[in-house]
């Protein structure tokens, strides 16, 4: 959001707040320097999402724009993959339902230029990195299936308008802060990923890491992962966009990765560097559903695009540090 108005653009936000805190949002005005318009709405509600398009068509009209809204930027979804095995509808119902909620709500008020948060997951377990964006996608769990299946929902409903111009951005994983350590990823109960369980121990709100197997056929035996700083992804969200004002094609679909794979060892021993001091852990069994190797071929984006990352993992975990050291709670409750 911050990406989108430094490069220009006036935005507006939609969350449920379901996986957020709202003391995020005086902190994003704060980097902002400006108010923002939220919306409190959950997407799967239709009346109410309609009532955010309604709204803003009503407001552009009185200033003699024609749209509400320009463009969409899709981020809303449960991602929690053990949480998604034990309650599939839930993640078919939540992720999919919002997405034809907001799709049939744009298609009303005529905006058709939609940036959808897909994931890396869509490869699967099928493929020797790195990925492709042309490899056939098939996922291993209800999350990963619901990325899978929004993708092709919306390449239907562009095909069927091909007006429509649809950017899918594959993330591999994205980690770090924003750099003035006031916002930052600050999950619900336990940590499922990797980096908010590093900075979690580093902090002392856990005892050590548990890394899951170190008997996998990579260099030192832990899976490599393709991580990416938010800012560059944020980056990649911009870029999207803007290509998409001028594109030719309806949809075009991007990886947004570095093209390295670093090992989870690695990660602990870079971790470890940001906070000063080793960050404990410990070689438990492999967790059920990880992939060895899982980095991206960013090429693509680089081409078309003109988008490349550029923070390295050094920088990842100094912002990550900065904002957990500073917040070792996360954002406040109130
Ligand atoms: N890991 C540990 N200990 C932990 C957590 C993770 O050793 O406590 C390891 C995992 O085994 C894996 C690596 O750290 O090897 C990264 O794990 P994450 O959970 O951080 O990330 P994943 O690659 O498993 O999953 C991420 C997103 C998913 C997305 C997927 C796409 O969390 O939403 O990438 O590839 F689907």
């Amino acid at each position: 959001m911050l990406a989108l108005i430094e490069a220009g653009y006036d935005v507006e936000i939609v969350d449920s707040f379901v996986n957020a805190k709202h003391s995020v949002i005086p902190r994003l005005c704060e980097l902002a320097g400006r108010d923002l318009r939220v919306h409190e709405v959950d997407l799967t509600d239709r009346a109410a999402t309609e009532g955010i398009f309604a709204d803003a068509a009503a407001r552009a009209a009185a200033a003699g724009r024609r749209l509400g809204f320009d463009a969409v930027v899709h981020f809303a979804g449960l991602k929690a993959v053990g949480e998604s095995v034990a309650k599939p509808l839930a993640y078919y119902d939540n992720n999919l339902g919002s997405t034809f909620s907001l799709v049939e709500a744009m298609a009303r008020h005529g905006i058709r230029h939609l940036v959808f948060s897909s994931s890396a997951t869509v490869y699967g377990d099928s493929y020797p990195a790195p990925f492709t964006e042309d490899l056939p996608t098939r996922a291993t769990n209800p999350y990963g299936w619901t990325k899978v299946m929004i993708e092709q929902v919306l390449r239907d409903v562009a095909a069927a308008d091909p007006t429509w111009r649809v950017g899918l951005l594959r993330y591999f994983n994205p980690i770090g802060a924003h750099p003035s350590g006031r916002i930052g990823e600050d999950p619900q109960g336990i940590p499922n990923n990797l980096i908010p369980y590093l900075a979690q121990v580093a902090v002392g709100r856990r005892a050590e890491l548990s890394v899951y197997g170190d008997d996998y056929p990579t260099p030192d035996g832990t899976c490599l992962r393709d991580y990416i700083h938010v800012l560059d992804l944020a980056a990649g969200h911009v870029a999207a966009l803007d290509y998409l004002w001028d594109a030719t094609e309806p949809v075009g679909t991007w990886n947004l990765g570095t093209g390295h794979g670093t090992s989870v060892l690695d990660m602990v021993a870079a971790f470890s560097r940001a906070v000063g001091s080793p960050v404990p852990y410990r070689i438990v069994d492999r967790r059920p559903g990880d992939i060895a190797v899982s980095y991206a071929d960013p090429s693509r984006a680089r081409a078309e695009l003109g988008w490349v990352a550029s923070r390295s993992v050094d920088d990842m975990c100094a912002d990550t540090w900065r904002w957990q050291s500073a917040n070792p709670q996360g954002f406040p409750d109130a």
